[in-house]
């Protein structure tokens, strides 16, 4: 069996405080959070692929870290991976090399909007998406998911009046999307990218999540759907979910359309982000080259961890469980529970000793819920659930 195929151990308990880690950091758990199940912030507890651990390994002993220009493995396993997976055919010069996703999602919002323009985002959706169009004085424009009979789905309509405003001049959208965990399907995305070309509205995709859907579920690019919907795209991608390599500070972005690509690139050397660390690089590769089977097995453990989940959260009145399409987060819908808000950020920790992250950092709309990392080991959920358990039904009590 060659190393790419050996079976990761994801059952293994990884003591992630042995390392700076965000997610057990007194930043996100508090200083008395030592105790608490951490599964706030959106990594994985597993290992990454050992092809990436042994080609870091190999780079880090060749011992010479000096200027280097582009890996010539690099762009290949990167369009190879997303036209096998994806179905997604990538011309490699149209890909541009990033820190990270919100590095780009940044440059996208300054470069292709001025002070005072409208970006529309959907809600609940990702927080860093309002910290970024804050930053960058972009106004801010909402058009919620409907969420009916526990699915979200985009408001079409609302999408058009708001697209059809003069200063609206970006979509970012969440392609699968953050944290109600929806694969947007081929009409889904059809009609949203109908809408924004019909008033020059540049679709910014997040797609960091597209790699993780669960059966019966499949991630089409946005920019995949055809030439038009490409040339009106801004694509950013990474392996930093997928592989679980977050800090390694890997990604790139795809731009078809000439102008905007010239325009991102000359941004990108102004501000001289147009760099990678080689380890970022070295493992980008190897994970896109080689790490497909590891993911494998990393899907049919996520989709065990949601099995269960689904299963103890039947048992728990009160607690709603949004069923993914995809992205190893889950959307807890706890309305039910009649707690305000900061009441329940309160519960859940104090009574139940989780750290999730609240719902109302996706926006108002997520007040009442709570978003939940399924990647972690199956004893260290199946304790968490039970803890929720007692915790619900010691308050209906
Ligand atoms: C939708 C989405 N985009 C971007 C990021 C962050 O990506 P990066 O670390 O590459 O900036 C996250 C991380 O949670 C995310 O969920």
């Amino acid at each position: 069996m060659s190393i790419a195929d050996t079976p990761p151990r994801l059952d293994e308990d990884i003591n992630r405080r042995e390392v700076p880690a965000l997610k057990t950091h007194s930043m996100v758990l508090g200083h008395d959070g030592a105790d608490l199940f951490a599964a706030g912030v959106a990594d994985m507890d597993f290992k990454a692929p050992r092809v990436v651990l042994q080609a870091l390994q190999q780079r880090l002993d060749h011992g010479v870290f000096g200027y280097e220009t582009v890996p010539c493995g690099l762009m290949p396993a990167l369009t190879a991976w997303l036209e096998a997976r994806h179905g997604w055919a990538v011309n490699k010069a149209h890909i541009l090399r990033a820190p990270n996703v919100l590095n780009s999602l940044a440059i996208a919002a300054s470069l292709f909007a001025d002070d005072g323009d409208g970006v529309i985002v959907q809600p609940p959706v990702f927080f860093d998406f309002y910290d970024i169009l804050q930053e960058n004085n972009r106004r801010l424009i909402v058009n919620p998911l409907i969420l009916q009979d526990g699915h979200y789905t985009m408001d079409f309509d609302g999408l058009e009046v708001l697209a059809a405003a003069p200063r609206t001049k970006i979509l970012y959208l969440c392609n699968p999307h953050n944290p109600v965990g929806r694969v947007w399907t081929q009409p889904e995305l059809r009609r949203l990218g109908d809408i924004c070309a019909r008033h020059n509205v540049l679709v910014v995709s997040d797609e960091i999540h597209g790699d993780i859907t669960f059966s019966g579920h499949k991630y089409t690019p946005f920019a995949s759907l055809g030439a038009s919907y490409a040339d009106n795209a801004i694509t950013c991608l990474s392996p930093a979910k997928s592989f679980n390599i977050a800090a390694c500070c890997a990604a790139f972005t795809v731009i078809s359309n000439d102008a905007r690509r010239a325009a991102f690139q000359v941004e990108n050397s102004r501000l001289t982000v147009n760099k990678n660390n080689a380890f970022a690089s070295v493992a980008m590769e190897a994970a896109y080259s080689s790490g497909g089977p590891w993911l494998a097995h990393v899907l049919d453990y996520l989709e065990d961890n949601l099995a269960l989940a689904r299963a103890a959260l039947e048992n728990i009145s009160g607690v709603e469980l949004i069923e993914p399409d995809g992205t190893f987060l889950l959307w807890l819908d706890l309305r039910e529970l009649g707690l305000a808000p900061d009441d329940l950020t309160a519960f859940l920790r104090k009574k139940a000793g989780w750290a999730v992250t609240r719902g109302q950092a996706f926006g108002p709309e997520g007040q009442g819920f709570a978003r939940l990392n399924i990647a972690c080991t199956k004893a260290k959920l199946e304790a968490a659930l039970a803890q929720l358990a007692i915790a619900v039904d010691h308050k209906s009590r």
